[in-house]
């Protein structure tokens, strides 16, 4: 498939990077934009090869947010009728490999929400994160009002989500919303280090970990602790709990071959 707004490319034949390219409007997320964007992940999602994901964009923007001009003219009907946001933003909540954001410049917006639907944040640091919808007269709208108090708690997502200022990577590394911060020029190498690093684990155990970890947001921890339990117990079915622990006790390197 031939892609118009993003770039895909692979690194070493595990990692799948995708980079949003709408330079000239900072990245700003259209809805083509954002068919293009689940069709690469899923794409990736469903290649045997593929361990983990990257969603990156330039040294100035990772993306700038929603396309205001694009949303400047919406009305109700538009928006209700054609399923704004749910119709194609959420196909990465499907998505059961690792993604990993890799975010140098602004991250305002749908911007800051695309990042935070990623399973975590490693942040250049000129990073800067917001959610300016206030300056707009609407709110964040791709789950920004949910998943930013659950990364850095009401006190900071209020004052963001009312002021619409920005926050750096200091603060948003501080603040738990990102993983790590590095210099702008070491970003890519750290996140391709983090995403091999997940490629040589078993898929199931990584999926395994992710789903568990995914579902502490949707349960309560009596019932998420089952979750994990049984998703602990059934690991002990797979090829690759032998291969690991085998090779920790005979001191090799595990190989494991995902199954
Ligand atoms: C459309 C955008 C854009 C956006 C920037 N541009 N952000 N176009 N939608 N979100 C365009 C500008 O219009 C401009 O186009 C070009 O990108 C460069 O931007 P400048 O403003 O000239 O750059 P700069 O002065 O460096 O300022 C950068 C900036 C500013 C601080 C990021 O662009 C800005 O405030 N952008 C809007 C941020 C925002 O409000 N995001 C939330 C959007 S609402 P021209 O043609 O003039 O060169 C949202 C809702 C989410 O995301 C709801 C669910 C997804």
């Amino acid at each position: 498939m031939t892609y118009q707004l993003i770039t895909v490319r692979t690194e070493a034949d595990k990692v799948g990077i995708i980079t949003l390219n709408r330079p000239k409007q900072l990245n700003a997320l259209n809805g083509d934009l954002m068919d293009e964007l689940g069709a690469a992940l899923k794409s990736f999602d469903a290649d045997e090869k593929i361990g983990c994901m990257v969603i990156t964009g330039s040294e100035k923007a990772f993306a700038a947010g929603a396309d205001i001009g694009a949303m400047a003219t919406y009305t109700f009907s538009d928006v209700y009728k054609g399923d704004y946001i749910t119709r194609n933003w959420e196909t990465i909540r499907s998505i059961r490999k690792p993604v990993i954001a890799a975010v140098s410049g602004f991250a305002l917006g749908g911007g800051c929400e695309l990042a935070m639907m990623c399973d975590f944040i490693i942040a250049a640091d000129n990073a800067r994160f917001g959610q300016p919808e206030i300056k707009l007269g609407i709110i964040p709208g791709a789950g920004g009002t949910q998943r930013l108090p659950r990364a850095v708690g009401k006190a900071k997502a209020m004052d963001l989500a009312l002021t619409g200022r920005m926050m750096d990577a200091t603060e948003a590394e501080r603040a738990g919303l990102v993983s790590r911060v590095v210099p702008l020029d070491k970003l890519m190498d750290e996140v391709l280090g983090a995403a091999l690093m997940i490629c040589d684990y078993g898929q199931p155990s990584v999926m395994a970990a992710k789903e568990s970890i995914n579902r502490a947001f949707e349960s309560g921890l009596s019932d998420g602790i089952m979750f994990e339990r049984r998703l602990f117990h059934a690991l002990f079915a797979t090829a690759d709990q032998k291969e690991g622990m085998d090779a920790f006790v005979n001191k090799r390197k595990a190989n494991f071959t995902n199954r």
